[in-house]
C-alpha cells in the first residue's frame, strides 16, 4: 500500500488560462501570464511538500494552430521565463529541463533553453521539466526514429531510454485542471500506471490548497501495477489481517 505517500513525480496539464481571461474580458495571453504566476507558486509548493520532479505542459505540438497573437504571446512568456525565472530557480536548487521539439523555435530561444539547462545543471532539490512544443506521439516517434537510425532493436526498454523524458521516472500523479478529462497527447507512454486527477478549477486558480487536495486524493489510492491487493500489501499487513 502507498497510503500517505507523497508522489515522487507530479505532472500537470495546466488547462483553463484562456477561459480565466475571457471571463474577465481580458485577452487570452493575460490568462497565460496569470498561469505563469500559478506555476511559480505551484513549483514552490511542490518543493515544500517534498515532490522531487514536476513536469508541466506549457505548449503542445498542436498549440501552433492557435491565433498568431496567442502563439507569439506564449513565445514571449517563454523568453521572459528564461530571463526572469531561471536565475531565481537556480538559487532555489531547481534543475530545469526543456522537453520537446526545438527545431521550430528561434535560434535565440534555443540558445536560451541550452543556457538555462546548463545554469541549473548542478541543482538536485527538484527537477522541473517544461514540455514546450511537446506531444506524446512526437516523443514516441522521435525515440523510435533515433533507435532505427542507430540500427538498434526497438524494445520497451530501449524505447523508454530514448524518450525525451528518460532522465526521470514516470509520473506517479498526473493532474489536469480546467474541467476536461483527457490527456491531450501529454506523456502518453509514461502515463501507463500514473494516477490521474482532474480538477474543475481553472489553472490560474489552482492554488496551494488545491494541490494539497490532489495530493491527499493520491495518498488515499492503492497503486497495484497490474498486481492484486494481496500481492502488494506488505507482509506485516497481511499477518495482521
Ligand atoms: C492551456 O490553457 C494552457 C496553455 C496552452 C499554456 C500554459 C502556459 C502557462 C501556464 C504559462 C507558462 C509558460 C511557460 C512558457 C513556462 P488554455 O489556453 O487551453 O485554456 P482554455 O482551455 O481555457 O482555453
Amino acid at each position: 500500500m502507498t497510503q500517505g505517500a507523497i508522489p515522487n513525480h507530479v505532472a500537470i496539464v495546466m488547462d483553463g488560462n484562456g477561459r480565466w481571461a475571457t471571463r474577465r474580458y481580458m485577452p487570452r495571453v493575460a490568462g497565460h501570464k496569470k498561469g505563469m504566476d500559478a506555476l511559480r507558486a505551484c513549483l514552490r509548493h511542490c518543493g515544500e511538500r517534498g515532490i522531487k520532479v514536476l513536469t508541466v505542459f506549457a505548449f503542445s505540438s498542436e498549440n501552433w494552430n492557435r491565433p498568431a497573437e496567442e502563439v507569439s504571446g506564449l513565445m514571449e512568456l517563454l523568453a521572459l521565463a528564461l530571463a526572469r525565472e531561471v536565475p531565481q530557480l537556480k538559487t532555489e536548487g531547481v534543475r530545469v529541463h526543456f522537453v520537446g521539439d526545438r527545431d521550430a523555435l528561434s535560434d535565440k530561444v534555443r540558445a536560451g533553453l541550452v543556457q538555462a539547462e546548463a545554469d541549473t545543471a548542478g541543482n538536485s532539490r527538484l527537477v522541473f521539466n517544461v514540455c514546450f512544443n511537446y506531444g506524446g506521439r512526437w516523443d514516441i516517434a522521435q525515440a523510435a526514429a533515433r533507435l532505427a537510425a542507430k540500427g538498434e532493436a526497438i524494445t520497451e526498454r530501449s524505447l523508454d531510454a530514448a524518450l525525451a523524458l528518460a532522465h526521470v521516472a514516470a509520473p506517479d500523479l498526473i493532474i489536469r485542471t480546467g474541467g476536461e478529462r483527457r490527456l491531450s497527447n501529454f506523456l502518453l507512454w509514461q502515463a501507463a500506471y500514473s494516477e490521474l486527477y482532474f480538477s474543475d478549477k481553472l489553472w490560474p486558480e489552482f492554488d496551494d490548497a488545491a494541490l494539497d487536495e490532489a495530493l491527499a486524493d493520491y495518498a488515499a489510492r492503492e497503486r497495484r501495477f497490474g498486481l492484486t491487493s494481496e500481492q502488494i500489501a506488505p507482509a506485516a499487513d497481511r499477518k495482521a489481517a
